[in-house]
């Protein structure tokens, strides 16, 4: 199972779209949680299956101007890291995929794309999934493709909120 779908309703909480951020919800929260709780007892059956949850790098940053998107995100990964417990010692394997700046229709579509995280730090898809791949087969837990991506989670975890707000801003102009 790959819960990959996805959007992102951008831009500052008091200007962005209630609606498009109750479907992001149940997108990313709701649906990932219903499918995910709908296929495990078969793989059970079978003591074998991998499921894929596309988190992101908002999983691990909470993120001004995007602050529904990071939150679900951050679900999505909470969520997985727990049932990867629960499955540990089985044939089934739960891995969160947290990519950043991908080249997809996603930063079109959330009108973000001329930001400099779009701009500068943006991997093909085609890298993402060769990366990624492999660790999922593999089992692994979690996987974050790219360097600057691997850096920008390694530096949000010892950076105190108040500067990883100001870089998110800075990055998402
Ligand atoms: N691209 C990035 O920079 C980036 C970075 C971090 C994480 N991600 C995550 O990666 C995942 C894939 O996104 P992407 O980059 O491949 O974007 P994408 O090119 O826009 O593709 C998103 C996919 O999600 C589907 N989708 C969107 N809303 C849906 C809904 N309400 N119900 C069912 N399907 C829906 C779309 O289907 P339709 O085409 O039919 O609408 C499309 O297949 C998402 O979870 C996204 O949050 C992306």
């Amino acid at each position: 199972l790959v819960n990959n779908a996805g959007f992102n309703e951008c831009g500052l909480f008091t200007d962005t779209d209630m609606e498009q951020e109750m479907k992001m919800i149940d997108l990313h929260i709701r649906f990932v949680t219903q499918l995910t709780k709908r296929i495990l007892p078969m793989m059970k059956k079978n003591n074998y299956g991998r499921v894929v949850n596309v988190g992101s790098t908002g999983s691990f940053i909470p993120s001004p101007s995007d602050a529904v998107y990071s939150a679900t995100k951050a679900y999505i990964m909470s969520f997985s890291n727990a049932l990867y417990g629960e499955f540990k010692r089985t044939g089934i394997k739960i891995t969160s995929l947290c990519p950043g700046a991908t080249e997809t229709e996603f930063a079109a579509k959330a009108n973000i794309q001329d930001t400099l995280l779009f701009k500068y730090a943006v991997m093909k898809p085609d890298s993402v999934v060769e990366i990624a791949y492999p660790k999922l087969m593999k089992g692994k837990r979690l996987v974050i493709p790219g360097i600057y991506n691997k850096l920008l989670i390694f530096f949000s975890k010892i950076l105190p909120v108040g500067v990883t707000n100001s870089l998110t801003i800075t990055m998402m102009k």
